[in-house]
């Protein structure tokens, strides 16, 4: 084993700004030497042969444990009573705090339960779990067997958990009876047990964490109660952490993609860890004994990475809040959380600011509470608007960091490297290239556009350590990715660099939009909303919203003997919610008598986009119908006086 310190975090005290340029020249110039420096933040069962080749990927040769990483080296290293996972749940009224040694334990426990089940390394296991320790412990027993966990976030209704169960052909599922959502209640188990019947592959063995607000039925023999088996195993040794490739799969994390079935990105061991422990030094400035904040839900990227894996990789403090920005009781819950807890730097998504914003406008709630000891807030998963930016710094008096990231990458890759001093930054700008990526503007033909002209927003290949290598079962459909630029990784963002260099992110090129920071696909629900009975024709488009960045609205022409149907609007909306899941947040669907397209048949959703967001648009010349763009406009006009 190669074990190095752990260390907390220290400013270098240099030149901040040339700290930062010299980082990213570093790791463009000579990769293999700056990550391979990197690499020594971990622990290996055998240290990797290289840093990277073409075929192997990321340290090759290199074995390790995500999980040992995590949390049993720094027991091993003396750290064991220092605080790992703080548990704060409003919506419980529950404070729990857990250190490095019973994390380790809980875990382990975890793990010992899954290894009677049969769980082995490359075995997949499903969580449809809410925001509880449990689920963190889950994640963690899983890479401790070298078991590939799929966490699906709770917001997805039964047939998007089908689908991912049948591509991953998990072996166990892992649930819990609810998940609470603001005042409501949200059982999952229903959920569950429908989601099994639509999936084609049979999982042998649920396992259902019962909540006291509402107990679930337990299907007997298929489930087992979460408390039964863990006092069943209660006497086996904890397994010891699996050591596994460098390349081996810690988790398959489903995300939509431009149709209808979910993308199962593939996070590899090794330079998943590598990558997190560098991010948290010298983005966040985050290393032992500081507390990390991450407002998101373990079901989405953010929250693998930053509320389970990298703070606990550094041997910091993470926070696992249960609750909302708002609401749980009020708009002062993430200011009283940062400061109980002591967090030094805080993340969440522009939305859930705007989201308080609009509840105390003043800020009464935080001038009264204050940020305590946080020096930073970074923000992601959309755009963050200049205005909101603006808001937070003046009322929070801290930096507030834009900066930009996909699933695909599991890291930032745009960003103030805030740890690394570089406090430059631009309002409407995600920020600079984090070191290890280096972006390029494209037009449609693959040259590069002059130096502030917005194109395809793409990313040199080979992706830096963590970024993922394939999609779960589909290799082709990762290889699209660098299909249309030679040499290219393309994001499916678009947006331009300016003449400093800063990188801004004006929208995509495809399909996917942003709601409330989430990721949905507007061709996944047109493809619902297309089946619906009555439909003849539709388009889904998102549209602006002042709180969640944007919101899906169908629009729909009926087929003959529907015209009437008063009820097809909300048969829409319902169907949305029902295949998809709530989290698509689908409340609006406009019966209209045509849509708005070209004379070769393609609907102008851009068009659309400009009627409903109450832009100025114009008849394209190509238009089949010219009449249709007023008709439309009325009829939303009508809609938002009503
Ligand atoms: N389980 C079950 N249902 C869920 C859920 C979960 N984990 N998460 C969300 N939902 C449901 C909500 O209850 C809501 O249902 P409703 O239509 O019946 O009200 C629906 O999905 C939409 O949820 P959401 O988009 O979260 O809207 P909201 O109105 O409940 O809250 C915000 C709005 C802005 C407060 C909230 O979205 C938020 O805090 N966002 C932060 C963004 C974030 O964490 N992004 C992750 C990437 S960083
Ligand atoms: P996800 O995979 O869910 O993290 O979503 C990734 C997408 O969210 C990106 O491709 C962007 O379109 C959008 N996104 C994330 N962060 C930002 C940001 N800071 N600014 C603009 N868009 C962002």
């Amino acid at each position: 084993m190669v074990r190095y310190p752990l260390q907390p975090f220290e400013e270098s005290g240099e030149d901040m700004s040339e700290a930062y340029d010299r980082a990213w020249q570093a790791s463009i110039t000579d990769p293999q030497a700056f990550w391979g420096e990197a690499a020594r933040a971990l622990d290996w069962t055998s240290p990797p042969s290289a840093t990277f080749t073409q075929d192997d990927g990321w340290f090759p040769g290199g074995t390790l444990n995500t999980a040992y990483n995590c949390l049993d080296r720094h027991v091993e290293a003396g750290w064991g009573d220092a605080i790992a996972l703080v548990y704060d749940s409003p919506v419980t009224d529950t404070i729990r705090r857990y250190s490095y040694s019973e994390l380790l334990a809980e875990s382990g426990r975890v793990a010992a339960m899954l290894a009677a089940l049969g769980v082995e390394k490359g075995d997949r296991v499903i969580i449809y779990m809410p925001m509880i320790p449990e689920t963190v412990f889950a994640m963690l027993a899983c890479a401790r067997l070298g078991a590939i966990h799929s966490v699906v976030f709770g917001g997805f209704a039964p047939l998007e958990l089908a689908k991912r169960i049948d591509d991953a052909a998990p072996k166990v599922l892992l649930t819990a009876s609810c998940g609470i959502e603001g005042a409501r209640t949200i059982a999952y188990k229903p959920m569950v047990d429908e989601a099994l019947e639509l999936a084609h592959h049979a999982v042998e063995r649920v396992v259902l964490f019962q909540r006291e607000r509402h107990r679930a039925d337990v299907i007997e023999p298929r489930d087992i109660d979460w408390d039964v088996l863990r006092a069943d195993t209660a006497s086996d040794p904890v397994p010891a952490p699996v050591p596994v490739a460098s390349a081996d799969p810690l988790y398959i994390l489903y995300t939509s993609g431009t149709t209808g079935t979910p993308k199962g990105v593939v996070r590899e061991n090794g330079g998943h860890a590598v990558a997190l422990a560098w991010s948290m030094r010298n983005i966040y400035g985050i290393g032992a004994g500081d507390t990390f904040w991450a407002a998101s839900d373990v079901g989405w990227v953010v929250g693998h990475s930053y509320i389970v894996y990298a703070p606990l990789l550094v041997g910091a403090t993470t926070v696992l809040f249960e609750g909302k920005p708002v609401g749980t009781p009020d708009p002062g819950t993430f200011w009283r959380v940062i400061v109980r807890h002591g967090v030094k730097t805080f993340f969440t998504a522009p939305t859930a600011i705007r989201a308080i914003r609009k509840e105390d406008p003043d800020a009464t709630f935080l001038a009264r509470i204050g940020t305590g000891k946080c020096e930073a807030i970074f923000l992601a998963g959309e755009r963050a608007d200049p205005d909101t930016i603006g808001w937070l710094e003046d009322k929070s008096g801290l930096p507030v960091i834009d900066h930009w990231w996909q699933t695909e990458l599991g890291w930032p890759a745009i960003a103030s490297c805030f740890a690394l001093g570089d406090v430059r930054r631009k309002r409407g700008s995600a920020g600079l290239p984090v070191p290890g990526y280096a972006f390029a503007i494209l037009d449609e033909s693959g040259h590069p556009v002059p130096v502030g002209h917005s194109g395809a927003v793409v990313i040199k290949a080979p992706l830096a350590p963590g970024a993922f290598r394939t999609l779960w079962n589909n290799h082709a459909g990762y290889a699209r990715n660098f299909a249309t630029f030679d040499g290219y990784y393309e994001t499916g963002d678009a947006g331009f660099i300016d003449e400093e260099g800063f990188v801004h992110i004006m929208g995509r090129t495809d399909d996917i939009i942003n709601v409330a920071g989430h990721r949905l696909s507007t061709g996944q629900m047109e493809q619902i909303v297309a089946a619906v009975d009555g439909v003849a024709e539709c388009a889904v488009i998102g549209a602006d919203d002042a709180i969640k960045g944007m919101v899906p609205i169908a629009f729909v022409v009926p087929r003959a003997g529907f015209d009437g149907d008063a009820t097809l609007a909300k048969r829409v909306i319902a169907a949305v919610r029902a295949e998809l899941g709530a989290v698509a947040a689908l409340k609006t669907a406009f019966v209209a008598s045509g849509l708005p397209k070209t004379r070769s048949g393609k609907i102008l959703r851009n068009l659309l986009r400009k009627i409903v967001n109450g832009e100025e648009w114009t008849v394209p010349p190509t238009i089949e119908d010219p009449a249709v763009p007023a008709a439309l406009h009325s009829l939303v006009r009508q809609h938002e006086s009503a």
